[in-house]
């Protein structure tokens, strides 16, 4: 009968089969699709994978360093990380509209690991995390015209690379457990969603170092209370945005003018509809007050009570 130990071990067999002696390149997030069909293949074929780790500079406060730790360090793969944060932040100066920093992130993604992949030169496989419901939804009208989500297609059109994709009969949750069977952590297993954009939708309008940061900090402590008040699992998804205004503030005797904050956090089965999440009051005031004291150039933070629909869970 159908167990995930036995899953794992019938699908370890049909990839050693089919790879043989051969090479496999696998694009590494950190989300949980990536870090689980790595996992999955790492346990058939060992030294023959490696993983390209594409670091865009718009990840979330320590993310990059986790993703090496947990593959590099916990696993022994094979992992090469790119520091490419010059060209992403180049590529998008002066770009303020939504839908065209999607694409000039997802397309300059691509150009990284093309670039990166042409170098490994004698690759004979790509492995990607494509589980069922990327398979199916990605010909439903939502994902298509709403938001250009980039997991399926997008690969550089001259790649010679056969496909690996081992999750493709798995939905969400029986990916986790795949993970948890393979010893992936479970913080990586039970990761929020996080936009393949990153940090990059969730700065309102142009992308700058600055504001980056303004919104990777602000959010590192967003994260740190939901869960230090035990909020982790019940909350879909938490985050933090920087809207493009100003607003006048007093500290001391100083009027400032400054950043506001916005807190998104919703409850959610599948991010096609969400509620917001009815975090307690004295958690938002400890967050509030975080944020303006120890995030500069913030004078002011709000809380989104918008469902979706109407309003999207990114306000991008
Ligand atoms: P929205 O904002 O459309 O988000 O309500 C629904 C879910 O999708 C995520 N999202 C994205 N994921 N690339 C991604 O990989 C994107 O461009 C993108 N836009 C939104 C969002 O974080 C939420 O989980």
């Amino acid at each position: 009968d159908w167990t995930m130990a036995n899953f794992v071990e019938q699908e370890v067999a049909k990839l050693q089969e089919k790879v043989g002696d051969r090479k496999v390149l696998c694009a590494l997030s950190g989300g949980v699709d990536s870090s689980v069909v790595a996992a999955l293949i790492h346990k058939a074929i060992g030294d023959q994978l490696t993983c390209i780790f594409v670091d865009h500079g718009l990840l979330r406060k320590h993310e990059g360093d986790m993703v090496m730790e947990t593959f590099r360090d916990g696993f022994n793969m094979n992992i090469i990380r790119i520091d490419a944060k010059e060209r992403f932040m180049n590529k998008l100066r002066g770009v303020s509209d939504p839908e065209q920093k999607r694409k000039i992130i997802g397309n300059e993604f691509i150009y990284v690991f093309d670039d990166e992949a042409a170098r490994l030169k004698d690759m004979d496989f790509l492995a990607q995390g494509t589980l069922y419901t990327d398979i199916v939804e990605s010909g439903t009208e939502t994902a298509q015209t709403i938001k250009s989500h980039h997991n399926v297609g997008g690969l550089p059109e001259d790649m010679q690379f056969e496909l690996l994709e081992p999750l493709n009969t798995l939905f969400k949750d029986e990916v986790r457990a795949l993970g948890i069977e393979l010893g992936v952590p479970e913080a990586v297993v039970w990761r929020q969603p996080f936009p393949g954009p990153g940090l990059g939708i969730r700065v309102l309008g142009e992308v700058t170092d600055e504001k980056v940061e303004i919104v990777r900090e602000s959010d590192a402590i967003l994260r740190e209370e939901i869960k230090l008040a035990g909020l982790e699992r019940e909350i879909w998804q938490y985050f933090t945005v920087l809207p493009d205004i100003r607003s006048v503030g007093v500290m001391g005797d100083a009027r400032t003018y400054d950043h506001t904050i916005g807190i998104r956090a919703v409850t959610s089965i599948d991010g096609m509809t969400s509620d917001w999440a009815r975090i307690p009051w004295d958690v938002l005031e400890k967050i509030s007050t975080r944020i303006v004291n120890e995030v500069d150039h913030v004078n002011r933070v709000v809380y989104d009570v918008t469902s979706k629909p109407p309003a999207t869970i990114e306000w991008e």
